[in-house]
Parts: structure tokens; sequence; C-alpha cells
């Protein structure tokens, strides 16, 4: 068993990625500056484990913080969620978004080089195969540029990491590329809790369920798909944490940098998405069609066939399950933790 730093733990992704590894016997050090979280999501993480893990509130890019938290605790491998994550606020802010993001990767790579700690799991983005590949999407396609300053973040950290694992064979790095991450622990306890009005499809369809928002806007819906609104590869929060811990296990034993695809490589349409949701959980969407949302591509899904082959994973959770859970966790939560 292994000591793992979880950089953005008490996050989404993260926080659910923290139940696996202390579920699979890991010990876990989270490091959040809890600029888009809150440290009940820890406490709930422990309350559910019945184990407990250690929290650093800080910032990835306080180097000397991290030679701290690096020579207090002998760390065998991270998991670096932290970042910023808005595609729309990283056009108005791209700066904070590079220097998050992608001097805030820089800082954590050097501290791990000075404490001679080599294994990382990077929280990459399908963003990175840009406009201009075909679905479904493999590893070995030639990236392009992504269209937002987000995506530029996550293949910028990509590139950075791969050539430090050329330059120096000690490095054992894997990128994970998410599709798109919904769902929240079958428990209800720990779930998505976005600020303000969400940017993302999930988050708004459950907090129009709740009644916090009057209608969701389906933006498009002359795309060039069966039944015109957009198509992603929706993936299980659960089934995405647990690709976390089986690449934890990968990087251990292996060196060099490797991507894998993290979806479920199933395209479901928008509509179908929301159709779906009001079946399962047997309430109403009220929705409208709206215009294209600036950016969006038609139709992007997962070949995921090499995280099946390497890592052993394959997905547990199917759309009903992803819906049902998001809901269950805003139904318990109508105000995320703060409620
Ligand atoms: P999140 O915002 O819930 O979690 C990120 C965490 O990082 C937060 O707890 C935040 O407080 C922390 N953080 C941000 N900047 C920090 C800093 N400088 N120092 C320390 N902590 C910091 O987001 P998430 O959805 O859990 O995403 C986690 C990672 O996965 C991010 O890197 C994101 O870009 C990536 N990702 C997310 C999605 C998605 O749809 N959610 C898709 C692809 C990739
Ligand atoms: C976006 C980002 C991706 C990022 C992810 C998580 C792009 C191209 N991709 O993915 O890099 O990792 O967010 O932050 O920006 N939709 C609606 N109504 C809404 C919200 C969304 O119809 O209120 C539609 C969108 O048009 C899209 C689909 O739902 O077709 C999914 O949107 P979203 O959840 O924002 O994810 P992506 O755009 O796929």
């Amino acid at each position: 068993m292994a000591k793992i730093l979880v950089t953005g733990g008490a996050g989404y992704i993260g926080s659910h990625t923290c139940v696996e590894l202390l579920n699979a016997g890991h010990e876990v050090i989270v490091l959040d500056n809890l600029c888009n979280s809150s440290s009940e999501s820890l406490s709930r993480v422990e309350k559910l484990t019945q184990k407990s893990l250690t929290f650093v509130e800080g910032d990835i890019r306080d180097s000397q913080l991290l030679d701290q938290v690096f020579q207090q605790n002998s760390i065998d491998a991270v998991i670096h969620f932290a970042g910023l994550k808005a595609v729309g606020e990283s056009q108005q802010i791209p700066l904070a978004y590079f220097d998050n993001n992608i001097a805030g990767s820089i800082s954590l790579v050097q501290a791990m080089q000075r404490a001679q700690v080599f294994k990382l799991v990077f929280s990459s983005s399908a963003t990175v195969y840009g406009e201009n590949n075909p679905s479904p999407y493999q590893e070995d396609m030639p990236l392009n540029m992504p269209n937002n300053n987000y995506g530029y973040t996550k293949l910028v950290v990509e590139q950075m990491l791969e050539k430090a694992a050329i330059a120096d064979e000690r490095w054992s790095i894997a990128l994970l590329r998410y599709f798109n991450p919904v769902g929240a622990h079958k428990s209800g306890q720990i779930g998505e809790d976005p600020q303000g009005i969400p940017n993302n499809l999930m988050p708004f369809v459950t907090q129009v369920a709740v009644g916090l928002r009057e209608k969701l806007s389906i933006f498009g819906h002359d795309y060039d798909t069966a039944d015109g609104t957009c198509e992603r590869d929706f993936i299980h929060v659960v089934d995405l944490a647990k690709a976390h811990v089986l690449a934890i296990q990968n990087r251990l034993n292996h060196q060099g940098c490797r991507a894998w695809n993290i979806g479920t490589g199933q395209p479901i349409s928008v509509l179908t998405l929301k159709d779906t949701f009001e079946k399962v959980n047997q309430i109403q969407i009220p929705f409208e069609f709206a215009a294209r949302r600036a950016g969006d591509l038609a139709s992007f899904y997962a070949d995921n066939a090499r995280a099946v082959k390497e890592l052993g994973w394959t997905p547990e959770y199917g759309l009903e399950d992803m819906l049902a859970d998001s809901w269950k966790w805003q139904k318990q939560n109508p105000k995320g933790y703060g409620s």
C-alpha cells in the first residue's frame, strides 16, 4: 500500500478518488487551497470510509509548503487534480489559468523532483484531441490545439510532462484524459458542488430539478447528430475515481509517460440525458432549445480499449446510475456542502 499526495483532493473528482484510495488501503494526504471546494467534502470522505486522511490547506504554487509536505511524509506517488476548470472563465482571465494550471503544475513537479518522487497521475481532458479528430478518440491520435485557454493548459501540461519523462527516465506519469464526469457517490454524501451558475450540463439539470433554476437551455439542436443535440461520453465519477487507483498501481510498476482515455465509449445526446433523467428520477425538467454555445463540438466519445487492457479498468455504471446518483446528491444537499 502506498502513501499518496492528492492535490485538489477536496474537489469533485478528488473527493471521490480519496474514497477509493482509502478503501483500497492507501494512505492519503490532500493538499487543496479550497478555492473551489469545501473541507466538508473531506470530513464526509472520512465518515464514508471510516478512515482518516491528512488535510493540508495550501497552494500547489507554494514551493516551501510543498517541500515541507514531502519532507514530513514519505510520499510514494502524487495524483494531481488541483487546477481551475471553467472554460468560459479561462477566456476572460487566461493568465490566472496559466498561472494556476501550468505554473502550478511546474511548481508541483519541481518539488517532486527535489523530493525524488517520480510517480504522477495527471488529470487531463478529452479536450486535448481538439477539433479535428474523429470519434472515437484514440490515445495515439495527433493532439490539436484546444479552442479555449483551459484546454490549452491541459495540452501544455501533458506535453511538458512527456518531455520531462523523456529527459529523466525515473519519471512514471499517467495522463488520464477524462471525458464528461457526472454522478456522485452512491451514498449521496459527496458530489459536485459548483459555485454560482453551473457551466456544465449535469449540475445545471439537477439544479433545475431541485428548483434552483427555472429551466434548462439546450445549446443547439441543429447539429449533425441523431436528434440534433450534441453527444458526449458521460462517465460516472466513481468509475473515474477507480481508474485513478488502477493508474497508481500501474505507475508504481512502470516508467515513462502514458495516456489513457477514461470514458465509457458510448455517445449520449443532451436530449437523451434530459429525457432519461426525467424517466429515472420521475421529475420533469422544463427546457428550451437555445442557440449553439461557442466552441462546442457536435459529438465526441472515447475508445477506452487501452484503459481496459492496460489498467484492467471497466466502467461499471450506466447512464441511469449516473443520473440517479447525481439527483440523490443534489436532493440531499440542495445547496451543496453549504446546506
Ligand atoms: P474541482 O474544482 O471540483 O476540484 C479542483 C480542486 O483543486 C478544488 O478543490 C480546488 O480548490 C483545488 N485547487 C485549485 N487550484 C489550486 C491550487 N493552486 N492549489 C491547491 N488547490 C487548488 O474540479 P474537478 O471537477 O474535481 O476537476 C479535477 C481536475 O480534473 C481538474 O484538474 C480539472 O481540470 C480536471 N478535469 C475535470 C473535468 C470535469 O468535467 N470535472 C473534465 C476533465 C478534466
Ligand atoms: C466542457 C469542456 C471540457 C471540460 C468540461 C468540464 C469544451 C469544448 N469542453 O466539456 O474541456 O473538461 O467542460 O469542465 O468547452 N449544455 C447544454 N446546456 C447547458 C450546459 C451544457 O445544452 O446548460 C450542453 C453543451 O452544449 C454540451 C453538453 O451539454 O453539448 C455538455 O456540456 P458540458 O457539461 O459543459 O461539457 P463539455 O462542453 O462537453
